[in-house]
């Protein structure tokens, strides 16, 4: 580690603050912060709230003008606390040592990043590793994404996103965990677990963030910032469980959304940040605005002014401010002129101040930043193993009549088809800051992967003509069919037609809101083409959300859903195809039939009229023109073998508890693994309940012919839900479980309680 050439006053000062003697080493992080926050100015703690994003390219020349200079003076200061999107230890530890040793107190800089499903080893996409609902994999798959950020200088990611949302228009549910709060909550807890581990001084764990609080998932038509507006049971039942989660997996920071919540933008909401989160949750943590959110208050005509905002901020509780700079620039002023109280400024510093002390950068801010391992962790065959292992458990078979896959390996000809099927980048999905373009293996390298068959590759229609930038519009294709013919004569003289179709990595994620859920430009043209020439085809899917695939499920043989998997897509799709991965994934969001019925969810609330009165009738809950159930239910996922669900019972019961059973078995011919499922119906309750709520769920892996007894309790805890004053009640009466492999499980007992 480069030896830091400390200058005389910041040794002393930096020394003095985290001496360790024997005194220094028993004081508690709370009394290292009370210290230190005595030692500072209100400049100097203002700064510790000041976020900035890398503004400059740090092995170049420091920047001598225009706002680059404004903010490197304010870190030359002591007047930025954080940055966000600067990695790589040459560029962490050039910006950490000017904060430790020019600035008047040495306080060390927490270094932020997007590490959303992986940092350069791109996992799935965290919509498809909830498909997967292994929670030890899911964790697994955090951990080691904790472990490569931080070996190139990161402390500190801007995940999970724990947003529930019902609506595959916005694009952000890639992000996400899907639409159910109980599997939401676990994984939740699994990701925060996975990033922060049990130390969080240990520098390959980093500190994490649970966003966007909250209800971002619920934007009005799915449109990207659209406002919000739920009623408290969906605020307290669907919305908060996976947030309250994260706090009680120890979360260390919140992020707060750009979205307003009730007419109230996130950001400047008291209820959300001093009364929920930090009074009733007892979140000691900080909250980080989201970017530039503070000074949007503004535009969401909520504040006048910049210096308004700021104030409203600070009060409501946003302890950092990403980007907006309206606390360097407002809050000393506003604290100075008596308008905001010192003591708002305190507690924000302090929970800053803390959580470094946790991180350890007090104690050695260069921990981060070691070479070596640098080296030895980005990009290294373990982790690309285990991106290959959770990509494989998030793929979802839709469909596989008359058991087209799996393939066999030898003497086929096989046709692969579309653009997405020698896209080396689009599988990486839309978090990939760090990570190389072109670095994941496609699915026609996975497929050839495999030599006893012969695949031929032909692109059938160009799905995006660029420009291919994180932050800029697609151009989408809807013309240019040149490659149509070549593709079809190719699928003519092969036996079976592999087609990679669907979204690229970059029609999902963040300002992708879409208003039609079918495949994107010519593909659905193409898939029509090839299967008037081909019908045996397997349709491979590669999606950041929920799409409409009514034509395929109607025609298609075999529907693999394969979402964005990240580094290893196109082994782990090959090793699906060819029977030796059995597919195990479930669906974590209902896919509609049609747009127009969205947000489509499986807990639902019943009506007064929920069922048809006689046939031609009109007045019951209905479209005229769509059925009500969905294309795939949640929960929904194949096999290459089959289970059979049997005697589910009651083993016991008192006033507030039910243990059941199941048996389940493999009734066909390959090992698999079955996700459980246990979905509970309150029949009577105030307020009334959805028609039915998931509470439980085991993975369990079947050798053919093998039967398992599952178990599951209730308690309240999973019979209880919360009122409309937001607390948690538990009401005895009539309830039923349903058991089986997915939302529409119709195997139950009823029972009292
Ligand atoms: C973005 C996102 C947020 C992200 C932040 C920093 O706009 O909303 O999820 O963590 O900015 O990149």
């Amino acid at each position: 580690m480069i030896k830091a050439k400390l200058t005389f006053l910041s040794t002393i000062c930096f020394f003095v603050l985290n001496s360790c003697d024997s005194k220094s080493k028993t004081l508690s992080v709370n009394e290292r912060v009370s210290a230190l926050l005595k030692q500072m100015t209100l400049e100097e703690k203002i700064g510790q709230m000041n976020q900035y994003s890398s503004f400059w390219d740090v092995t170049g020349p420091a920047p001598k003008e225009g706002s680059a200079a404004i903010q490197f003076d304010h870190l030359k200061k002591g007047y930025v606390g954080s940055m966000l999107n600067v990695h790589g230890v040459e560029n962490v530890l050039k910006l950490q040592q000017i904060a430790v040793e020019e600035t008047r107190l040495g306080i060390p800089l927490i270094f932020g990043f997007d590490v959303i499903h992986g940092f350069k080893t791109i996992s799935p996409i965290p919509l498809a590793e909830a498909a997967s609902w292994d929670l030890e994999a899911i964790e697994t798959s955090a951990k080691n994404a904790a472990k490569e950020a931080a070996a190139a200088g990161i402390n500190w990611t801007f995940a999970p996103m724990v947003d529930i949302s019902r609506d595959a228009r916005w694009g952000r549910v890639m992000e996400g965990a899907g639409e159910d709060p109980y599997l939401g909550s676990k994984i939740a807890h699994a990701r925060v677990k996975g990033f922060q581990g049990d130390d969080l001084s240990n520098p390959s764990t980093i500190a994490a963030c649970a966003k966007h609080f909250a209800g971002y998932g619920f934007i009005e038509s799915g449109k990207e910032y659209n406002a919000v507006d739920v009623g408290t049971q969906t605020l307290h039942n669907v919305i908060m469980p996976p947030f309250k989660a994260t706090v009680d997996a120890g979360v260390r920071t919140f992020m707060n959304s750009f979205s307003q919540l009730n007419g109230v933008p996130a950001t400047g909401s008291k209820y959300l940040q001093r009364d929920l989160l930090k009074r009733d949750w007892n979140f000691d943590g900080f909250v980080v605005s989201d970017w530039g959110s503070i000074e949007e208050m503004v535009e969401h005509g909520y504040a006048e002014n910049a210096k308004e905002a700021a104030q409203l901020a600070v009060e409501a509780g946003s302890d950092m401010d990403m980007q907006s700079l309206a606390y360097v620039e407002h809050l000393a002023g506003l604290v100075k002129s008596g308008v905001v109280d010192e003591k708002h400024i305190d507690d924000a510093a302090g929970r800053i101040l803390r959580v470094k002390f946790e991180l350890g950068l007090f104690d050695d801010p260069y921990k981060y930043c070691d070479y070596t391992r640098e080296t030895a962790t980005i990009g290294n065959t373990s982790l690309q193993d285990a991106s290959l292992d959770i990509a494989k458990k998030s793929i979802v078979l839709l469909k596989n009549k008359n058991q087209l896959l799996p393939l066999k390996k030898e003497g086929l000809n096989i046709a692969l088809i579309g653009d997405l099927a020698d896209d080396k980048t689009s599988p990486l999905g839309n978090w990939i800051l760090a990570a190389e373009k072109n670095s994941a293996v496609s699915v026609l390298e996975g497929l050839k992967s495999y030599p006893g068959n012969n695949v031929e590759y032909s692109v059938g229609t160009t799905l995006n003509i660029g420009p291919l930038q994180f932050a800029k519009e697609l151009n989408i294709n809807t013309t240019d069919k040149s490659g149509f013919a070549a593709a079809l004569n190719l699928a003519k003289t092969s036996d079976v037609v592999v087609m990679v179709l669907g979204e690229h990595g970059f029609q999902s994620g963040e300002g992708r809101s879409r208003t039609n859920l079918g495949l994107p430009g010519l593909q659905q043209e193409l898939l029509e083409a090839v299967y008037n020439v081909n019908k045996n085809i397997v349709l491979v899917l590669n999606n950041g959300r929920p799409l409409v695939l009514n034509w395929a499920n109607e025609h298609i043989p075999a529907i693999v859903e394969a979402w964005q998997l990240g580094s290893q897509s196109g082994n782990a799709i090959a090793q699906v195809v060819y029977g030796d991965y059995n597919p195990s994934g479930k669906l974590p969001m209902t896919f509609p039939r049609s747009v127009g019925q969205v947000p489509i969810y499986y807990n639902y609330k019943s009506t007064g009229r929920p069922n048809l009165p006689s046939p031609g009738e009109v007045f019951w809950t209905h479209y005229q023109d769509e059925e009500n159930t969905p294309l795939y239910p949640f929960g929904y996922g194949l096999s290459y073998t089959t289970f059979e669900y049997q005697n589910l019972k009651i083993e016991s019961q008192t006033d507030t508890t039910l243990d059941v059973s199941v048996e389940v078995t493999n009734s066909g011919n390959f090992e698999g693994k079955e996700v459980v499922q246990l979905y509970v119906k309150d029949h009577f309750a105030r307020p009334a309940q959805a028609v039915r709520n998931l509470k439980g769920f085991k993975l369990i892996n079947l050798q053919p012919g093998a039967t398992k007894t599952v178990q599951f309790k209730l308690t309240e805890k999973e019979l209880g839900f919360y009122n409309s004053n937001g607390d948690f009640i538990f009401q005895p009466g009539e309830f039923s479980v349903f058991i089986g492999g997915d939302s529409t499980a119709d195997l139950s007992l009823k029972f009292k309680l």
